[in-house]
Order: structure tokens, then sequence, then C-alpha cells
């Protein structure tokens, strides 16, 4: 676990390199979606929160989460190829997962490419379940698979009595 690196809110100054760990470790083979214009946009978001580890300019991961009323959305996460199975995913997720909670949401989502082994296992392992494939999802290039992980279930969430 890489206890030594805190995690703390990105600040427009970490856009660029956001932006460039998100073309190259998410959305290589893909049309360049995540520049960084819009990575800045996100961190000036209320509604959003980006979550890096490291220093400026050394960043060893990011992850970006919205809050929607009930429903969180994970948009991106992805740690530097040379910190990856030391937890550092798990630890970005986490805190983001926490701040879900605490604003009341009831929900998070998430997609990954269908071929993203890693992604995948490291979803389910962290309690995602894997709701549908979606063809052609990114760009109509590759396919996707669409994930959920429920942190509470509120009474509108339940079936009628007697249903
Ligand atoms: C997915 C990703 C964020 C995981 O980050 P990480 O720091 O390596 O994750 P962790 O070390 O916290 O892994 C936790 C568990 O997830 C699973 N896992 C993680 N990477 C895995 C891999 N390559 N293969 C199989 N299982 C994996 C394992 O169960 C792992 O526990 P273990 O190491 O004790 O076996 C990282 O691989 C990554 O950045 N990938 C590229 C970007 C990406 O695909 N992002 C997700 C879509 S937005």
């Amino acid at each position: 676990m890489r206890t030594e690196l805190a995690l703390r809110l990105a600040t427009p100054a970490d856009a660029p390199e956001i932006a460039l760990m998100s073309r190259d470790t998410i959305e290589q083979g893909l049309p360049w979606s995540w520049r960084p214009q819009r990575v800045a946009r996100a961190i000036r978001d209320a509604n959003t929160n980006v979550v890096v580890a490291g220093p400026p300019g050394a960043l060893a991961g990011f992850g970006i989460m919205s809050y929607l009323d009930t429903d969180a959305h994970l948009l991106l996460l992805a740690v530097h190829p040379l910190c990856r199975r030391e937890g550092l995913g798990s630890a970005i997720l986490e805190w983001l997962e926490d701040v879900a909670r605490t604003a009341g949401a009831k929900r998070i989502r998430v997609e990954a490419r269908r071929d993203n082994v890693a992604a995948r296992t490291f979803y389910n392992e962290h309690a995602y379940h894997e709701r549908a494939i979606r063809a052609a999802m990114y760009s109509g290039l590759a396919d996707g698979v669409r994930m959920e992980k429920w942190l509470r279930v509120g009474d509108d969430d339940l079936p009628p009595a007697g249903a």
C-alpha cells in the first residue's frame, strides 16, 4: 500500500498532467476527450471532485467523480503504470466513495472498456457489479461495460408492500 502518497484535491495546475494521463492510460486508441480544458472545468465544478496522489509534475494517480442528487458517477480513475498493484487505485476509489456516501449518494456508476480486464477485476473486487454490455460505446470503436455499486437502499427503492 502506498501510504506515503497523500491524496489531495487537484488544483487547476494539475489539469494538463491529468489530461495526459487520461489520454495515455484510459483513452488510448480513442479520440482524446479529456483535454486540459475539460479537466480544468471538472476541477472548478462544485458537483465534481478531482482527487490526485503525488506532487504536481509527478502524479501517481487521479480520480474524477461527479455527484448528482443521489447518483454519483466515477468518470475517470487511473494509476501510473509504475505505481499499480500497490493499493493506490483502491485508496483513490475509497476516498471518492466516502465523499459520495457523505453527500447522500445511493449509487455509484462507472464504465470501462469491455476488454479492460484489470479495471473490471478491480471494480468487481470493490463490490461493483456489471449491469450491461454496450456495443461500440466508446466512439463506436470499443465495447463498454456499465457497472454500479449500491451504497444504501432507501424506502423509495423498495417494492410496494404486498408486491
Ligand atoms: C484499474 C487501476 C486503476 C487499478 O489501480 P491499482 O492501483 O493497480 O489497483 P489496486 O492496487 O488498488 O488493486 C486492488 C485490486 O484490484 C484487482 N486488480 C487491480 N489491477 C489488476 C490487474 N491488472 N489484473 C487483475 N486484477 C487487478 C486486484 O484484485 C487488486 O488486488 P491485489 O493487487 O491484492 O491482487 C489501474 O490498473 C489503471 O490505472 N488502469 C488503467 C486506467 C483504467 O483502466 N482505469 C479504469 C477505467 S476509468
